[in-house]
């Protein structure tokens, strides 16, 4: 039930069970944590274990599954309403674990749509809302791997065709959008799996993604894992890599949340490197499933930007052998007294970004216009 067997997973999922891999380990470690309530899923969600757009959502709903079915298995509900009750209380509740991620509101919306309907039918019973919710959930995580491989599919067809009859394709990519952010595959990463798989990638540089490193830490870690060439710089090296390296034809980041005219809030540093892309006149894509899009925000201003706490900013943690074994260390690298600002995210104004890839196709724009992503999503 879980993602494709040949990547790397950060979600097991079996029906009752779920595991997740704790992201905060890698790439040191590898530790699966047992994720059995609402409770466990929104902190496993809310201190970056689990990370990643689509990742957020799917745990945020299976945690969900797998604390209503011991719930009704133990025959806590007395009734469908009661079942329901707890089922819209946990959404609502899940929906406070991480504020940007468009994915986790839209996959809460739909599945409280879900049991309102359940709950309404005339032989509605607890065991019957709790079943046709836990459905719902499995759903999203299986839907998740075969949309990450269409926009793997979309996205390198698109960059190939853009880039003509040039058989050196680099492309930089910033934060982690594989297999650890998604249920398998990943989006802006899949994208240079399947460029890779063709045999049409040259090389993938990754950024470090400062300040929580998902680049050095996540992605330079599944890079390695799928024997795709790589290098790693850190974000202030980006310019000067396009700079040196015409090879490198495009800039692929994922999204967070897409607002109905393509202005797209992703990884902090995200914009920077649009700006960087556009000077050098390169592509620069966003690649999303079309639950990152969300046309009730009509612009990025719209957006609530999450803002992390000080030390993740003041401080690195890295691992030390100690007695053998490795030992999460945390050193502060910063003043002490500095003030901090810490956004986890910014946004790219849609004029910056030359397509928007997801599992429905490629949205792009007409010459001098925002992209309309209503009249794409109705394709
Ligand atoms: O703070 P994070 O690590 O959850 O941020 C992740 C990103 O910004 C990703 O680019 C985005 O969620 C897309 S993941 C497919």
């Amino acid at each position: 039930m879980s993602g494709d067997k040949t990547t790397l997973e950060a979600i097991k999922y079996t029906p009752g069970k779920l595991l997740i891999l704790d992201q905060l380990a890698l790439p040191h470690e590898t530790i699966f944590e047992n994720v059995k309530t609402v409770q466990d899923g929104h902190a496993a969600i809310k201190t970056m274990k689990t990370r990643g757009a689509p990742a957020i959502a799917i745990v945020a709903a299976l945690s969900l599954a797998v604390d209503a079915s011991a719930r009704q298995t133990q025959g806590e509900f007395d009734s469908a309403a009661a079942a329901l009750t707890f089922l819209e209380e946990s959404l609502e509740y899940l929906k406070t674990s991480r504020p940007t991620a468009v994915n986790l509101f839209d996959a809460a919306n739909k599945l409280s749509a879900i049991n309102q309907q359940a709950a309404s039918a005339e032989s509605a019973t607890a065991a019957s809302v709790v079943q046709i919710y836990v459905q719902a959930a499995e759903q999203m995580l299986i839907d998740d791997v075969q949309d990450n491989k269409n926009i793997g599919k979309f996205g390198a067809d698109f960059i190939v065709n853009h880039v003509g009859n040039s058989k050196d394709i680099s492309v930089l990519t910033h934060c982690n959008t594989g297999s650890l952010a998604t249920a398998g595959w990943g989006t802006a990463l899949g994208i240079i799996r399947d460029l890779h798989a063709r045999g049409d990638l040259t090389h993938a540089y990754c950024t470090e993604t400062r300040p929580y490193n998902q680049g050095s830490r996540l992605t330079a870690y599944e890079l390695v894992y799928e024997n795709i060439p790589a290098t790693l710089v850190c974000d202030s090296m980006a310019s000067a890599l396009l700079k040196q390296n015409p090879s490198v034809q495009a800039i692929i980041v994922g999204a967070d949340r897409v607002a109905a005219n393509g202005d797209t809030a992703n990884k902090i540093g995200t914009y920077q490197l649009a700006i960087t892309a556009k000077h050098h006149g390169i592509l620069f894509i966003v690649a999303a499933p079309s639950t990152s899009i969300d046309l009730n925000t009509k612009t990025g201003a719209d957006i609530v930007i999450e803002e992390r706490p000080a030390d993740e900013l003041t401080n690195v943690t890295g691992v030390r052998i100690v007695d053998g074994q490795p030992t999460p260390t945390t050193v502060r690298t910063a003043a002490q007294h500095i003030g901090v600002w810490n956004p986890s995210f910014d946004v790219t104004p849609s004029e910056l970004i030359s397509a928007i890839v997801t599992e429905k196709g490629v949205a792009v724009k007409s010459p001098g216009k925002s992209f309309d992503m209503a009249s794409f999503l109705q394709i």
